[in-house]
């Protein structure tokens, strides 16, 4: 088995990734401040990516093929209260991880988000976290997969419409779902209304076929989940 580094391993990706490459994969977790659940994988860590010693030195251990770079300081709000320390984990903590990658020859799977871009209409391409993974896995499996790939969902739909079809699977009253601007909800207003990512590259070059939203609230269901962890927003 080909060993796997996925950094963030405690995070919303990176704890679902690391549930499906367990039994495809030799998986090493790295860690933080949160806990990490292991499931049979080699735990290191705690690991601030903002230290470039450290970060060396975990990569030098683990000597992984491959990396999955799912760690991040993630939520808007947090970078926009402290970009310094925003910028050092984000732009800081991916250097150290590539820097790495490259001289322990370690292939790397980095997640950027959909959030750089500027779209003003209101639009996303939502996609289930459990198919991004498995895209996240062929990307890490095939080392001819190579440059910035978009992944997300095929539709291009709404907010409101995407409320509607969770409600419709849900067997709830879309009725009761108030419409209202993008601009009049709280700070949202100034951030890219529109999320939507052309995905035609990554439906060319994949295998893993990419489901549209009825299936991934259908995975859903079938999960018994709470679809405010389950779906990508
Ligand atoms: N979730 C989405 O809807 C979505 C959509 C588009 C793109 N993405 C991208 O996917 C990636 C993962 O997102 P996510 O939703 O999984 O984020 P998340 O749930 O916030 O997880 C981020 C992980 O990074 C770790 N981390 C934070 N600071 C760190 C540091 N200094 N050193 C080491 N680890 C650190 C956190 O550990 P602690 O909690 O222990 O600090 C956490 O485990 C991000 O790059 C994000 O932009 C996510």
């Amino acid at each position: 088995m080909l060993s796997l580094l996925i950094t963030g391993a405690a995070g919303f990706v990176g704890g679902n990734l690391a549930v499906a490459a367990a039994s495809r994969w030799q998986t090493y977790l790295t860690c933080h401040r949160s806990p990490v659940v292991a499931n049979g994988a080699h735990v290191v860590g705690p690991l601030d990516l903002a230290d470039r010693d450290h970060v060396e030195h975990v990569i030098r251990q683990v000597k992984p093929a491959v990396i999955v770079h799912a760690a991040s300081l993630s939520g808007i709000d947090p970078c926009e209260a402290n970009p310094e320390r925003a910028w050092q984990i984000n732009v800081g903590g991916t250097k150290n991880i590539a820097a790495a990658a490259r001289r322990w020859r370690s292939r790397l799977v980095y997640l950027s988000t959909d959030l750089v871009f500027d779209g003003r209409k209101d639009g996303r391409t939502p996609i289930h976290v459990k198919n991004l993974c498995d895209v996240l896995l062929e990307c890490a499996a095939r080392p001819d997969l190579q440059g910035v790939l978009h992944v997300a969902g095929p539709q291009r739909m709404s907010r409101m419409d995407f409320g509607r079809q969770i409600c419709d699977s849900l067997g709830l009253d879309r009725e009761l779902l108030i419409p209202t601007t993008f601009q009049n909800s709280s700070a949202d207003g100034r951030r890219p209304a529109d999320c939507a990512l052309d995905c035609s590259k990554a439906r060319s070059v994949l295998a893993t076929p990419i489901w549209d939203t009825v299936q991934g609230l259908r995975e859903m269901l079938m999960q018994g989940s709470n679809f405010r962890s389950d779906l990508l927003q």
